[in-house]
């Protein structure tokens, strides 16, 4: 997040032929080479033996095609990217990739800045985790940084164990681990947002705020990730990291500074002021065939690798009250699916009406509390929405909206990838989750993991199961 000079480096990413590396890093890492990177190497390793260094350039020139990068326009023929395969992940075969990285350090004459992206499923972390320790790619005469992807464990004691494994080859000033949420800029927008107009923050609190919605919809189903989303739901997969984290930045304290420690101390101290979560504030759901925006859509359990018999949630409702001074009483509403209505990442902050009516038309319910909503994705944005009276003789009030796009003011917004890598080379760890709060943030959700909950069934291209609305004691959601 800050304007250093990148020194030179070389990236190995371990996973380098999956679906994160081709679609998210290697377009990322292209845009930024670009801009940012002069002296910057690449390793892609994977556990296939089918590539070697060209074939490996080939297949990638192909998918970023695929991803809109055009390389004749950037003038990049990809010869900073090698192959080398870690076959089945022996301790012998990173001993081979560690010549290699070593090799091609002094081949460019590199200083040992390395970062090790494991862009893996989190089954693999710990053997590469182990390996990379052991066959020594943790030592040099540069700087070493670890980057692993999210999810960070399954439950409490996994995520424990995992830290635990993590800190006995790197320290956690080393450790990236990602949640790409944080990269995206309307998600840091949230900070800017509340910090720097202290118009909205000085209203921040449960005198002024009724309640806290924040929704992830997508209309994607499960796609070709059955295998990993099967065994893990919409609690972990979704609430657990994005959704929490969305939860931190719009309700944690000021931080002393926009540094790394500042922002997640703040993070870590709102999730442990988190009450436990009652199940009966949860709801599930499952997705039932339906249309999405026109386009028929199979049941979750008829998708491609889920059992017929899937209880897997994908779709999670749940309540949380935040036990402190700022927040007692406000509920805090998350709510996300698959196959829902719309794709929408948003905020909804409800207000409180105003004490009483002075209008003898209208009675205090009539009239509609202020919104705050941002749109996080897509048309990122935000509204205020507040009441005028209507033109006119007689006394009508209408809801109209201050409106701001994205898209209207500025040009492109870079991928949240872009945002994280550069972070990531910079050294910046603020848009990192640090090892204490996601635990904490397990601390939070493991209870609930044992829980029988029921699946309630939503149509496919609908908002999830209307039993959900009875977490809003009445009222309904917010959806722009
Ligand atoms: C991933 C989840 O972390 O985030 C996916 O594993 C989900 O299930 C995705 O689809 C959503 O990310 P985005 O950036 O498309 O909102």
């Amino acid at each position: 997040m800050n304007g250093k000079r990148i020194p030179p480096y070389l990236l190995v990413i371990v996973g380098g032929t999956g679906d994160l590396a081709r679609r998210k890093l290697i377009p990322a890492i292209c845009r930024l080479r670009e801009k940012h990177l002069s002296e910057f190497y690449l390793i892609a390793s994977g556990s296939g033996k089918k590539h070697n260094d060209q074939t490996y350039r080939d297949f990638i020139a192909r998918s970023l095609e695929d991803e809109g990068v055009d390389l004749r326009e950037i003038g990049d023929n990809l010869d900073w990217m090698y192959y080398q395969s870690v076959g089945g992940g022996s301790i012998e075969e990173y001993k081979v990739l560690a010549d290699r990285v070593i090799q091609l350090e002094k081949e460019h004459n590199l200083p040992g800045n390395r970062v090790f992206y494991l862009a893996v499923p989190p089954s693999v972390f710990p053997n590469a985790i182990k390996n990379l320790g052991e066959s020594g790619l943790n030592k040099s005469n540069g700087e070493i940084k670890l980057v692993v992807e999210k999810p960070f464990g399954q439950d409490l004691k996994s995520a424990q164990e995992l830290n635990g494994l993590v800190h006995g080859y790197f320290d956690e000033r080393q450790i990236y681990r990602i949640d790409h949420y944080l990269g995206k800029e309307t998600v840091q927008n949230l900070l800017a947002f509340r910090f720097s107009n202290a118009m909205f923050e000085s209203l921040w609190n449960r005198d002024r705020i009724e309640r806290v919605e924040i929704t992830v919809a997508e209309t994607v189903g499960v796609e070709h990730r059955a295998g990993y989303y099967d065994k893990v739901g919409a609690l972990r997969d979704m609430i657990q990291n994005h959704l929490t984290q969305l939860l931190t930045l719009v309700s944690m304290e000021v931080p002393t500074a926009l540094e790394a420690d500042d922002v997640r101390h703040e993070k870590v101290k709102v999730i442990r002021a988190i009450s436990p979560i009652s199940s009966e504030d949860v709801v599930f759901g499952q997705y039932t065939s339906g249309a999405v925006q026109g386009k028929e859509a199979a049941a979750y359990v008829e998708e491609e690798g889920v059992g017929k018999d899937s209880r897997t949630e994908t779709f999670v409702a749940l309540k949380l009250n935040i036990s402190n001074w700022r927040w007692q009483g406000v509920p805090f509403i998350l709510r996300t699916g698959k196959r829902m209505f719309k794709g929408i990442t948003e905020v909804a902050i409800t207000f409180r009406r105003p004490p009483v009516s002075i209008f003898r038309q209208f009675s205090i319910n009539d009239i509609q509390p202020n919104k705050l909503v941002m749109t996080l994705q897509p048309n990122e944005g935000f509204d205020l929405f507040f009441k005028v009276k209507e033109p006119g003789d007689s006394y009508r009030l209408s809801t109209q909206k201050l409106h701001f796009q994205y898209s209207e003011i500025f040009g492109r917004i870079p991928d949240a990838y872009e945002t994280l890598l550069l972070d990531v080379l910079r050294g910046d760890q603020t848009l990192f989750v640090r090892a204490d709060e996601v635990e904490s943030s397990w601390e939070l959700y493991t209870p609930l993991l044992s829980h029988e909950f029921e699946v309630h069934k939503y149509a496919s291209g609908t908002w999830g199961p209307t039993v959900a609305e009875s977490l809003l004691d009445g009222d309904k959601w917010f959806t722009v």
